[in-house]
């Protein structure tokens, strides 16, 4: 019992309460990283809330204020592009996506690889021509969508788990894709999957052609970044599928 009053005193000053964040930070990140597969690392995110933010689980890029330009860009892109039918992939919590207003008869599906936010948001968003799906980027077969829409997933992938995403990607048909690009990224890093690092999809290993269209991501205290259009023979004939 005193114990327990020490600890939240000491919990409420500034210094030990930010200490003790990093260190639970630590922990977690050490159980990321040393997870069995990819479904655990990210459900043990989801469940701890790892990427800290209080409106999205997909943490703070995934906010509606760090969405802004993006929400509209990409309202007018699927227009242009008469887009009809877009896997996003991963969808996260839907948080953003939530707002972005699609034509009618659009076909959404939400792909995530966390039972529980798949679970959440066909709770809460489902509807006709609204699906959400538990789906992993880097195997299996792929719905047939006329977008791929990938924001922020494929930094969290090991370098060969971005090639198998690629690889499913020109496997399910889908006509483009738009894919976070990280234009400033002067050489790609390997990561074990879970893990963060951003990722310039123009450079080795990856050597994708300059994309047909970006659109501008311009999260809030984080780094800006592209969206980058391209086409499945675009990124078909990078990877040599
Ligand atoms: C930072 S969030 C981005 C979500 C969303 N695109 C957004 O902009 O809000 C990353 C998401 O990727 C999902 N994820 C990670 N690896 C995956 C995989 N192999 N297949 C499907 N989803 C994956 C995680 O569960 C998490 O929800």
């Amino acid at each position: 019992m005193i114990g327990t009053r020490i600890r939240e005193f000491l919990a409420r000053i500034p210094l030990v309460r930010r200490q003790l964040k990093s260190r639970w930070k630590r922990n977690v990140r050490q159980r990321i990283a040393t997870s069995a597969d990819a479904k655990e690392a990210f459900t043990l995110i989801y469940k701890t809330n790892y990427w800290g933010n209080g409106e999205s689980a997909s943490g703070n890029g995934s906010s509606l204020a760090s969405t802004e330009t993006l929400r509209h860009e990409l309202a007018g892109l699927l227009q242009r592009l008469s887009i009809r039918s877009m896997l996003d992939a991963p969808c996260g919590d839907f948080n953003w996506m939530q707002t972005v207003p699609f034509a009618d008869g659009f076909h959404y599906i939400g792909g995530d690889i966390v039972d529980d936010i798949v679970a959440r948001c066909r709770a809460t968003y489902g509807a006709p021509r609204r699906e959400f799906i538990v789906l992993d980027l880097t195997r299996g077969q792929h719905p047939q969508t006329d977008l791929w829409f990938c924001r922020d997933g494929l930094i969290h992938l090991s370098n060969s788990d971005i090639i198998n995403a690629l690889t499913c990607f020109v496997a399910s048909g889908a006509k483009y894709c738009l894919l976070t690009q990280y234009n400033s990224v002067p050489e790609n890093v390997d990561i074990a999957t879970g893990l963060t690092r951003h990722v310039n999809l123009l450079l080795p290993p990856f050597r994708l052609p300059p994309p047909r269209m970006q659109l501008q991501d311009r999260p809030v205290g984080e780094a800006a970044r592209e969206l980058g259009l391209w086409t499945r023979a675009d990124i078909a004939q990078a990877i040599g599928v």
